[in-house]
């Protein structure tokens, strides 16, 4: 079968920092690794080509990132088990068992073929729906454009602020909640338009960046499942099991960071206490100290991969 961006002349996405991918996942032969973010399949078909005999089991919220990965991954077919879901329930999607798994990928956020399809509605280009689900409308939940319609104003006014990082953003709840007494939001214009009449100025690239990627968090739940997808992707690692994890903004890589730091503490006693008292063991230990991110050369190559973040944890 040949994948939907075969069909449309175009890389369904180039996956980002491969190479440090492998060193610190170092895939075993004859291991089990999970692609929790498969997408078009380029880490999965990378992890499945480093070691002899790797196992794959991979997924994806989107239907159609699932399909392309598919076909992308059929040489492979007997080694790779796909399915369609969130990575926070893998355990029930594949019935795994606690300690199963040599290693686990999370690539997080969108692909590019998500942000290049108009309908798909990812994108603040004139005309797009404001749609922004991940898995499309076969797997329903609300749109971006419900989200701006029938949301309250303190549910507005957390989504701007917490995931956009909004400065003032009551006027901007202001201005959409006028507006859509008036006509309901529908498209990307809709949004720019009030975004250009709360801040009294055409916005910014960046700006409407911060703005729509907020509603696609909220939209998707995307910071619920990545806390919710770390604690039970840990459990499913066995001794010696790696988690990494490549975030593409300053929530996520919190997020990530902050799970990591506390499963390598031995004591987690409350601040003050001079003698430990809990006596608590280190689950495992940070592969990186700092955050690797991808070389100048590849951001030239791959502009999309400039805000990319790994993080990497070994179980003990
Ligand atoms: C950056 S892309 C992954 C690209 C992939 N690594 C590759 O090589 O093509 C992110 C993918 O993660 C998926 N995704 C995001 N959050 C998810 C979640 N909670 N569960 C499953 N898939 C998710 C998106 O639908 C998207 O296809």
């Amino acid at each position: 079968m040949i994948g939907v961006a075969a069909v449309l002349g175009r890389a369904y996405h180039v996956p980002v920092m491969v190479a440090e991918v492998l060193r610190v996942l170092a895939p075993r032969v004859g291991g089990t690794y999970l692609d929790g973010t498969v997408g078009g399949g380029g880490h999965a078909e990378a992890i499945l080509s480093s070691a002899e005999g790797v196992r794959l089991y991979a997924l994806d919220r989107d239907p159609e990132a699932v399909e392309e990965a598919r076909s992308r991954l059929r040489l492979f077919a007997d080694r790779v088990r796909l399915a369609v879901g969130d990575f926070a329930d893998v355990h029930d999607i594949f019935g795994l068992g606690e300690g199963t798994l040599d290693g686990v990928l999370l690539d997080l956020g969108v692909s590019s073929h998500q942000i290049d399809l108009l309908e798909r509605g990812f994108t603040f280009r004139p005309g797009a729906p404001l749609d922004m689900r991940m898995g499309g409308a076969v797997h329903g939940g609300q749109t971006a454009a419900a989200v701006l319609n029938q949301a309250s104003e303190g549910e507005l006014r957390d989504i701007f602020r917490r995931y956009g990082e909004e400065r003032r953003p009551k006027r901007l709840v202001r201005e959409v909640v006028a507006r859509r007494a008036w006509k309901p939001f529908e498209t990307s214009d809709d949004l720019v338009a009030a975004l250009e009449a709360a801040f009294g100025r055409p916005p910014a690239p960046s700006d409407r960046a911060r703005i729509f990627q907020a509603l696609r968090i909220a939209v998707n739940r995307e910071l619920e499942s990545l806390t919710r997808g770390l604690s039970s992707l840990k459990r499913l690692l066995g001794s010696g099991g790696r988690l990494v994890v490549i975030s593409y903004h300053s929530l996520e890589d919190r997020i990530v960071k902050r799970a990591f730091a506390l499963w390598s503490r031995a004591c987690v006693c409350p601040p003050g206490i001079p003698v430990c008292q809990c006596g608590g063991k280190a689950e495992g230990r940070l592969l990186v100290r700092r955050a690797l991110v991808p070389s100048e050369s590849e951001v030239l190559r791959n502009p999309r991969a400039r805000s990319g973040k790994l993080r990497a944890w070994e179980r003990a």
